[in-house]
């Protein structure tokens, strides 16, 4: 095995399990992935290892991002933010879809893989494949001197540290930030403001501390966990750039509790998922302050009205109608690029509880690998 992540020397820190301590290990992870990767005045991001000269960077027209599993998810985040912010195409493509499905490409695409491990084999696969047509690829990796690291034409390290917990947390965060810091390098090198830049700037500095505060309702999302850990099917439902999210917090569900769940954008419940709300059908909302706010409140609506329990995440200060949710977590407010980030928190949170409640083996669930190196 090319992970020779020393396993035992690793220590649980008084946690009582890796995915717990890793959990609580964002904020510091996430100074490490930020470190040393802004510009001096403030108002951009620059990263050492992307082989690509400005000149060469500017004339990508778009991008595609590649990955398995939690990884996928994260490049689902960035295409919401370079989209966004830049007004670059991106496409997603599961890793093992891209390498067998000979996908048309035009124009000047960049390509990025997404692997925490850098082992994971489809992810390398179609790093192969699209490098054997003449592409760049490079990567995005928390795994010094790993295959797809070695393969790459380049990348970022993710620098978080080994993460032992097969259910990926910390790693995840960092790839939604590395994601929103490489947003805001193609943003600035086209539309994006020097003042506009050195906000968004600014907004990431905050994001460890904002994920500390996320962290402060570990108790009271503890206390939510044991109420829903009897339930077998949950839903998870978020918008934009929380749509991604909503599918983390469902496949984190999966992974360790072995709940079933399913992540969907809030609007679509209504074209099939709303059949299976009844009263022992949970919806976790992702209900940020902005303008779909009230677009997700009226999805909850249809869930309540249906007596599918309601559990909403909201931002610190807002309300929601009278009665309308059974269970009420709070996220900071924050800049765009950072919501994701901490949104994340309370169902990496929510997962890890409700598994400990159910008794379940968190850090090596049952037939899931850390890293899958087969087909
Ligand atoms: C496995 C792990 C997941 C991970 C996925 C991709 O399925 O259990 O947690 O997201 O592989 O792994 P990678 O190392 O490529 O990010």
């Amino acid at each position: 095995d090319k992970v020779t992540w020393a396993i035992d020397a690793a220590e649980l820190n008084g946690y009582a399990h890796f995915m717990e301590k890793e959990i609580f290990e964002q904020p510091a992870a996430l100074e490490n992935s930020m470190r040393g990767r802004f510009s001096e005045d403030g108002s951009t991001a620059k990263f050492g290892g992307l082989n690509l000269g400005p000149v060469d960077f500017r004339q990508i027209d778009r991008f595609a991002f590649l990955g398995c599993g939690t990884a996928w998810h994260s490049c689902l985040v960035a295409e919401h933010l370079i989209e966004r912010f830049a007004r670059v195409p991106v496409e997603v493509d599961y890793a093992s879809e891209f390498r067998y499905r000979n996908a048309p490409l035009s124009g000047n695409p960049l390509f990025f893989v997404m692997s925490q491990s850098g082992e994971t084999i489809d992810t390398l696969g179609a790093l192969r494949e699209a490098q054997r047509k003449g592409y760049k690829v490079l990567a995005i990796n928390n795994t010094v001197g790993s295959t797809i690291a070695r393969e790459a034409d380049g990348g970022i390290y993710q620098h978080v540290g080994p993460e032992i917990g097969v259910a990926s947390t910390k790693a995840f965060t960092s790839q939604l930030l590395i994601g929103a810091m490489l947003a805001l390098h193609v943003a600035r090198m086209r539309d994006m403001s020097f003042a506009d830049g050195v906000e968004y700037v600014n907004a990431l500095k905050s994001a460890p501390n904002l994920v500390r505060k996320a962290l402060e309702q570990a108790g009271h999302i503890k206390a939510i966990a044991q109420r829903l850990a009897k339930y077998n099917d949950m839903l998870f439902l978020g918008r934009l750039s929380l749509f991604p999210i909503a599918l983390e917090g469902a496949l984190k569900l999966k992974e360790i509790s072995y709940i079933h769940a399913e992540g969907y954008p809030a609007a679509e419940m209504k074209h099939g998922p709303i059949a299976l709300i009844n009263e022992l059908c949970p919806s976790v909302f992702f209900a940020p302050k902005g303008e779909i706010f009230n677009k997700v409140v009226s999805s909850m609506q249809e869930v309540k009205a249906r007596k599918g329990p309601v559990i909403a995440i909201i931002t610190e200060g807002c309300e929601l109608p009278e009665g309308l949710a059974d269970e009420v977590i709070t996220i900071p407010d924050c800049h765009e690029a950072v919501l994701p980030i901490v949104a994340t928190i309370p169902v990496q949170l929510l997962s890890y509880y409700i598994a400990v409640a159910r008794d379940c083996d968190v850090d090596k669930p049952r037939n899931l690998a850390k890293s899958v190196t087969v087909e």
